[in-house]
């Protein structure tokens, strides 16, 4: 009975308010957040592993800011405001690549940056008096690393990275994060607000209705709930081993697949107690959450393009040497988290369309949805309202 013991329900104990509705739709707000949220904290733009080699860049973009990611020489990433201090033109306009010289070269006159920053050259024929190029380098924006994993923060100070991933993270120290590689990405754009999205993520009172295949997958999901502390009658099936009280796995299942069996080369070094865990979370508000598998791991990357327009990237990661195992199927393993995610969108869009009604100014939240107060509480907090 001892992991009875361990298991505290965490189900709201009286309705709560949701965020107001106006808040998911309104183009006034929209902008306070991108500021008081986007601008303001760390935000996930991609895998350490997908720009590998000095030289490689990505540009991200939030709101109407533009951020150039760049590889120095020596390795370490650097990260710009993605506009030349000559006249102002955007440096950089493609997502991603990587530069043919150790150059950053602005297309309008041809104002030449080293990967650091600085100034290397101008292209006019005179060099007017009290010209100070070391004043004119690139400005920085600051970038970090967290388990291989890119973030960027637009704030002139920052805190430091790990401060931005939620909960128990170290629960991941299991996943080799940094040695996998990228196998897999899909890009959705919806048309709902990047909240209504995490509101959906937090909780799983939608999972019978909205996601038929998960909740065999997941049989506590099937219950509507998350987890076992959302359980408020967890104690009379504490010694019950069956998956739909004590979360993990279908009986037989090995992953998140469509056949629910892993590839043939699972996540070196997972003990057995991760692997029967099913799904692992790590989440960083406002912009990602990960999930761990015992034989690959997903990144859900989120972006507002508008108030009601946010784009979601999956990214699939896996053991080196996987995707060229024989047996190794990946529109199994790819296929059934697509299909949640599309549930999951699909949702969220309906949500969103909903909350226009004149007379829905807030909604109510119910015991299940106590990572929705969480979240709600956050934003409230970045927002300056609490
Ligand atoms: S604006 Fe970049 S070189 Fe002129
Ligand atoms: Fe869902």
């Amino acid at each position: 009975m001892a992991v009875a013991e361990q298991v505290i329900y965490r189900g709201l104990k009286k309705p709560e308010a949701t965020l107001p509705a106006h808040y998911y739709f309104d183009p006034d707000h929209h902008r306070r957040e991108l500021d008081a949220i986007w601008y303001h904290g760390w935000v996930y733009v991609c895998p350490s592993v997908s720009m590998p080699d000095p030289r490689c860049y990505r540009v991200y973009e939030i709101g109407d800011q533009s951020v150039l990611i760049v590889r120095d020489e020596d390795g370490s990433l650097r990260a710009f405001h993605n506009t030349c201090r000559h006249r102002g033109s955007q440096l950089c306009s493609a997502g991603e690549g990587r530069f043919k010289f150790k150059r950053i070269v602005c297309p309008y006159h041809n104002w030449a940056y080293k990967l650091d920053g600085s100034l290397a050259a101008t292209t006019s024929l005179a060099t007017p008096e009290g010209f100070d190029p070391s004043g004119l380098g690139l400005f920085p924006v600051h970038v970090d690393t967290w388990r291989g994993l890119v973030f960027v923060n637009l704030a002139d100070h920052s805190s430091p990275l790990e401060t931005a991933m939620r909960g128990d993270h170290a629960r991941f120290d299991a996943w080799p994060i940094e040695d996998l590689v990228l196998g897999h990405r899909s890009v959705k754009t919806l048309a709902c607000n990047w909240k209504g999205f995490w509101d959906n993520f937090n909780e799983c009172l939608h999972c019978p209705n909205v996601h038929p295949g998960l909740v065999k997958l997941v049989p506590i999901y099937g219950r509507r709930i998350s987890g076992r502390s959302d359980d408020p009658d967890y104690a009379s099936h504490a010694d019950e081993a069956d998956p739909k009280y004590q979360g993990g796995l279908r009986v037989g299942a090995e992953t998140w697949s469509t056949d629910g069996n892993a590839s043939p080369v699972p996540i070196p070094g997972l003990s057995e107690e991760h692997k029967g865990l099913g799904q692992t979370y790590v989440v960083s508000w406002p912009s990602m959450f990960m999930v761990g598998h015992a034989d690959y791991m997903r990144i859900v990357r989120m972006r507002p393009l508008g108030p009601e327009k946010t784009e979601v990237t999956a990214e699939w990661l896996f053991p080196k040497g996987a995707m060229e195992h024989p047996d190794f199927d990946l529109e199994n393993i790819t296929g059934f988290a697509e299909q949640v995610i599309a549930e999951d969108g699909a949702a969220s869009e309906l949500n969103q369309r909903g909350m226009h009604a004149r007379p829905f100014t807030q909604g109510v939240l119910m015991p299940e949805e106590t990572s929705l107060r969480d979240f709600r509480d956050w934003v409230l907090e970045r927002l300056g309202k609490t």
